[in-house]
């Protein structure tokens, strides 16, 4: 396992990241039998594929920002914050994923935790974080960062709220 010097940051995604971002985006996606035909894409311009994903975008109707999670050229996993609820009541104010070669070593329950100081500073008191029933790491996540449960979506998701923090 590469062993990091520096404490992984979300952050916007970045060309430094190019080569661990390309293999662990396909590791992740050979895991999970998905198709990876969109790497090609990402690798013939990757500069273009991080420029389209940089800042505040339309994305489910509602204002979104995507980070990556990195150390230094180590990338981690992506996170995206959606600054309101989507109006169809599907999905939350954060998703979330770490690629493959990284879970299980805590990095998505730091992530989260990052994320939800980026929401308090957006203006964001509590944020909605909606799980399928079966993913278990996933719930492990949300419930180290506090998560209480409410519920289910329309969708049978289960919905937790996280307070954000306040300023220490
Ligand atoms: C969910 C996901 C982000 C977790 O990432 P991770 O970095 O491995 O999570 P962590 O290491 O922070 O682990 C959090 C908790 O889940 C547990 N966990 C992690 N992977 C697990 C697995 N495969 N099976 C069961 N439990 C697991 C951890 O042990 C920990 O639980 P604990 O508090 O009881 O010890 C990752 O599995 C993933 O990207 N999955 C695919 C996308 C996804 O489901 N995103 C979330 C949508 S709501």
């Amino acid at each position: 396992m590469t062993a990091l010097t520096t404490s992984p940051r979300l952050a916007p995604p970045t060309v430094r990241v190019r080569e661990s971002y390309l293999t662990g985006e396909q590791a992740d996606m050979v895991h999970r039998g998905s198709d990876t035909s969109w790497l090609a894409d990402a690798s013939r311009d990757f500069a273009q594929f991080v420029a389209d994903r940089v800042g505040v975008r339309e994305r489910w109707g509602v204002p979104s920002e995507v980070f990556w999670f990195t150390a230094e050229e180590h990338y981690i996993g992506s996170l995206v914050i959606r600054h309101q609820l989507p109006k169809d009541d599907l999905g939350g104010h954060i998703g979330y994923h770490v690629v493959h070669p990284w879970q299980r070593q805590g990095h998505a329950t730091t992530m989260l935790g990052q994320a939800l100081t980026i929401a308090r500073g957006l203006g964001l008191d509590r944020a909605l974080l909606t799980v399928a029933a079966d993913n278990a790491p996933s719930l492990g996540v949300v419930r180290r960062n506090g998560g209480t449960p409410d519920g289910t979506n329309s969708d049978g998701q289960l919905r937790f709220w996280i307070d954000t923090p306040t300023a220490p």
